[in-house]
């Protein structure tokens, strides 16, 4: 498929478990990658990998002039940018609020938030110049909740949802779509290794299977819905969450006949 056909996307954590499957699935249908992440040795193999129409930049999401340097790497590259999705994120050691340092609360916001709000500054002019295009803004279903012991991560998400609202009233007449996704539990080094200062993963403690669809999510489903929310089959949607969890959100499911 060429849905993507002379069209430039821009996935920051590009090289992680879920942006590297964004990154592939954008580049097998036509378009052209640039590929976004601090990992400079991962993001040139990629990016080697992929060959024509790929381009790895270093980037630090915290930083607006390393996103500036990203956009322009874009433009100068492949002569526009239509896409962006500000995927790249990092989850707290679990810890109690009262137990919580502020560092580790400032970086996880740094990261996840003010990350996501200075791709959508650097980047908004860049999708004008292009005649419109697409954000999506990656968020999680821990946005939609609670969660104990992640009250960093949990902060950061639930204020993307409100950013990426905003951008969409901001952007909308300027033919730029601005959409959130709610990953549910996927499978990537994000659970299966212990966040910086944690002991264990995420995944040591999870099972999906209470859940409708006991599983836990690959990478590729999301990737899926991104792709549809950065095509133009999704040209009458912005300022939307969707939710993609296997039903992790409905709670369990039932796990006996009925009598
Ligand atoms: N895996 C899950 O269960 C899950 C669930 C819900 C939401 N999410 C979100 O999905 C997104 C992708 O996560 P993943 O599962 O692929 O995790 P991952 O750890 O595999 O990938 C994260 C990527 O972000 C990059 N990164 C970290 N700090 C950065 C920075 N300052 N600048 C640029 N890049 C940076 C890392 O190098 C890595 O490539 C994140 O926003 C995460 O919060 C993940």
């Amino acid at each position: 498929m060429t849905r993507f056909r002379s069209q430039t996307a821009l996935v920051t954590g590009g090289t992680g478990g879920q942006g590297a499957s964004h990154v592939r699935a954008f580049h097998a249908e036509g378009a052209n990658v640039v590929i976004g992440d601090i990992d400079a040795d991962r993001g040139a193999a990629l990016a080697e990998e992929l060959g024509a129409r790929a381009h790895f930049t270093k980037l630090d999401v915290t930083d607006e002039t390393s996103w500036s340097a990203a956009i322009r790497a874009a433009e100068d590259t492949f002569g526009g940018l239509n896409v962006l999705v500000n995927n790249a994120g990092v989850q707290n050691p679990p810890a109690p609020i009262e137990h919580t340092d502020q560092a580790i609360w400032s970086r996880i916001l740094d990261i996840n938030l003010t990350g996501t709000f200075l791709g959508m500054k650097v980047a908004a002019p860049a999708l004008r110049r292009a005649a419109g295009g697409s954000i999506v803004n990656i968020a999680s279903t821990m946005s939609i909740g609670g969660t104990a012991h992640y009250a960093p991560y949990v902060a950061s998400k639930w204020a993307v949802r409100g950013l990426t609202r905003t951008a969409a009233l901001e952007l909308g007449r300027d033919g730029i779509r601005v959409n959130t996704i709610h990953p549910g539990v996927i499978a990537t080094p994000f659970i299966n290794e212990p966040a910086a200062g944690a002991t264990a993963a995420i995944a040591d403690f999870y099972s999906p299977e209470p859940f409708a669809i006991p599983r836990l999510g690959e990478p590729a489903d999301v990737t899926r819905l991104l792709l549809f929310l950065s095509s133009s089959a999704a040209a009458f949607i912005t300022g939307s969450e969707y939710v993609i969890d296997g039903g992790l959100l409905l709670g369990p499911a039932l796990q006996s006949e009925p009598v």
